[in-house]
């Protein structure tokens, strides 16, 4: 599959080696540039390019920087994706340590809805509440007891189908998780964020959440 990567921290990193490790084709890209990504580039065997380029032609795009940073990213950056292109958003809103205060997320808008108005895309919500680590560290084979499994939420039932795909053949199980309007109940101090569970933890998980958002994540 060709997937395009925007973020080559924690989250973008650990997706660059899982992905290259089965042999996915995939772009990834930084703020400050291609040349800054060479180490990453000749570990992994991915692409290094510019934000702008990274969705090109890309059947999946995963958007994974600060919060903050989303309006920042180039308009048409997805012109050049392919048509029917799945958006992944794996961001959180902290506004205590990085990201400041965005009101529309203060006044009850789910983070993934307005990283999803910024971007002009529909996203599916997938790995924010996943330890960086565990996406090289912790994938098994379906059936293993310690496969672990996380929930994904969007309105597009064939993205979310492409997205859980991708997850399962990455060794994690996964839970639908509802539509984006549903998704708070993966936020940042949910039960289910930084869960490392089986499906029916996560599905408990998901279901024990509350939509008032903690005073912890709030600015
Ligand atoms: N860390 C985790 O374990 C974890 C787990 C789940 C979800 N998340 C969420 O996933 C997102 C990424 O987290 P992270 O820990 O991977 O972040 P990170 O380590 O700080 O890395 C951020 C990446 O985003 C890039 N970036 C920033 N602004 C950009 C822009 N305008 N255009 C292109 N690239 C840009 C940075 O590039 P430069 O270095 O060149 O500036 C860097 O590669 C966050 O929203 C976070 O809350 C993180």
């Amino acid at each position: 599959m060709k997937i395009g990567i925007i973020g080559a921290g924690n989250i973008g990193g650990s997706l660059t080696r899982r992905l290259r490790a089965l042999g996915h084709d995939v772009s990834v890209a930084n703020s400050r540039g291609p040349h800054t990504l060479t180490a990453l580039a000749e570990e992994t065997g991915a692409t290094p390019v510019h934000a702008t380029e990274a969705a090109r032609g890309a059947e999946v795009v995963v958007v994974t920087i600060p919060l903050k940073n989303i309006p920042d990213l180039p308009s048409g950056l997805f012109d050049e994706a392919a048509e029917d292109a799945v958006v992944v958003d794996t961001n959180n809103y902290y506004p205590k340590e990085r990201d400041g205060r965005i009101a529309e997320i203060e006044d009850g808008l789910p983070e993934s809805r307005w990283t999803e108005r910024h971007l002009g895309r529909p996203v599916v919500k997938a790995f924010n509440g996943t330890y960086a680590d565990d996406i090289v560290e912790r994938p098994r084979p379906v059936g293993d007891p310690e496969r672990i499994a996380f929930p994904v939420a969007g309105d597009d039932p064939r993205a979310k189908r492409v997205v859980r795909d991708l997850m399962e053949e990455m060794g994690f199980d996964t839970v639908d998780a509802g539509g984006l309007d549903e998704s708070w109940r993966q936020q940042p101090d949910t039960p289910v964020y930084g869960l490392r569970g089986d499906v029916e933890q996560v599905r408990k998980a998901l279901a024990a959440a509350s939509p008032e958002r903690p005073a912890a994540f709030r600015a």
